[in-house]
């Protein structure tokens, strides 16, 4: 049988995070799978720092990303570089992940080519338009151009039923938890952990366009008065490059001696350092789905999410930006050690780090392949009226 060419195709740093995991994984397959990968580099640095950990080199970079970059702009370049790169290498699946304006274009501009698409991290939905923006959108069209739909949770399988989607669903867990094999260490010393010495950590990461301006600086208000009142805290803040964010930052917390600005953590830092919060406030996706596994109370600066799991395991809250109720918030978990417990509870609603190697025996069962290891898929069933290929 001829090996199947698959595309994987990414370009900012969370997709990056979840995707080289399953590259490594589809290129142990090179028996049945020609592997190729494509960025846009939509993101350049954070990007960067991402395949170089996981030492994964890009046969194709289309480099789009300038600075204040407008989606318009992205969408021009990316459809032009992958029309060319699509008409050459004519690959039979072309694999996405999540919601970006990337994930989107490449799924889209890889049905115009009638070549198959399949979407990692399938199913997520906040069902509303404007929030996450441009996110909901992009991952909703994605669910319509999808042929194969790999979905971590069983909520996110619901969402897909929501849709009338009834084929090509796997239920896979989510690949974060794959990653983590790669980035985590025994042991491990950031020079940032010796700027805290021994004080009480808070991390907060905050980027979300719909958010951009005044309901970042209600939560960095927020936190400035929860610092200044609490000597025995310090907020560690790693500023996402867009100018916009870094501006707002810097304005705030420049000169203050107990919150530190500091450039994006590499992947194996970031999870690495993980551990040692206390607290994370947070509007990222990704950082949503890493918080249960390290037992780390999240406040979630968004009105919604499109990631319910950690909220129903009661790791997570859903805080808004409004500034008093997000100051509330963190000055209960800094006084209410009954309710902190239960927030510190270690919970793995992503699965169990299988979800790459499930991806890639879905792509070789879809393609006719024999599927190398059964064990790992349970027979499919119904679920509604959408015939899924569960897994163990
Ligand atoms: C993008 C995704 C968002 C995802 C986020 C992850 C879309 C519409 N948005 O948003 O879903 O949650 O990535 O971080 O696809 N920049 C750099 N270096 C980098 C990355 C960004 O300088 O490595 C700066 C550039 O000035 C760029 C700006 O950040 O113009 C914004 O980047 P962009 O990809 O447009 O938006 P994000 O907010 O990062
Ligand atoms: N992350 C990182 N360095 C940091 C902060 C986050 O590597 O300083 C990683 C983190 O492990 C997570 C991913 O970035 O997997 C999330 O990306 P981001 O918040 O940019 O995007 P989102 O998940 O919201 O789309």
């Amino acid at each position: 049988m001829k090996k199947i060419k698959v595309m994987t195709i990414f370009g900012t740093r969370p997709e990056a995070v979840k995707l080289c995991p399953v590259i490594l994984e589809l290129e142990k397959n090179q028996d049945y799978i020609d592997s190729k990968v494509c960025v846009t580099a939509q993101h350049r640095d954070m990007l960067d720092q991402v395949l170089e950990v996981f030492r994964v080199n890009p046969d194709y970079d289309l480099d789009v990303m300038k600075e204040r970059q407008t989606l318009n702009e992205i969408t021009m370049s990316v459809v032009r570089g992958l029309t060319e790169i699509f008409e050459n290498e004519k690959p039979d699946l072309v694999l996405v992940h999540g919601d970006t304006i990337t994930t989107f274009l490449a799924s889209y501009t890889a049905f115009l080519h009638q070549i198959k698409v399949g979407h990692v991290e399938a199913g997520l939905r906040t069902f509303n338009k404007q929030s996450p923006y441009p996110e909901e959108v992009n991952r909703q069209l994605v669910g319509v151009l999808a042929d194969l739909h790999f979905v971590p949770t069983e909520w996110a399988l619901e969402n897909l039923g929501k849709e009338n989607r009834t084929e090509g669903i796997y239920l896979t867990g989510n690949t974060v938890a794959c990653a983590y094999q790669y980035t985590l260490k025994e042991k491990y010393n950031h020079p940032v952990l010796e700027w805290a010495d021994g004080r009480k950590i808070i991390f907060l990461t905050a980027h979300r366009r719909e958010s951009l301006g005044r309901q970042h600086s209600q939560v960095f208000r927020a936190i400035k008065r929860i610092v200044d009142e609490f000597e025995d805290l310090v907020v560690i803040f790693p500023v996402h490059p867009n100018p916009v964010i870094k501006e707002l930052a810097f304005e705030f917390f420049n000169e203050h001696l107990r919150i530190k600005l500091v450039e994006p953590f590499d992947v194996i830092q970031w999870h690495n350092l993980l551990p040692h919060a206390h607290l994370i406030v947070t509007d990222s996706g990704g950082v949503q789905e890493e918080a249960p596994s390290f037992k780390v109370p999240t406040l979630v600066i968004r009105e919604n999410t499109e990631r319910p799991e950690g909220v129903m395991t009661g790791n997570l809250r859903l805080v808004g930006t409004e500034e008093d109720n997000v100051y509330a918030n963190i000055y209960d978990l800094l006084t209410n050690q009954e309710a902190y417990k239960k927030m510190s509870k270690l919970a793995n609603p992503y699965g169990d780090g299988k979800a790459s190697e499930r991806i890639v025996q879905s792509i070789l069962h879809f393609f006719g392949y024999r599927v190398d290891k059964p064990n790992i898929f349970k027979s499919p069933k119904m679920i509604g009226d959408a015939k899924v290929t569960l897994l163990v």
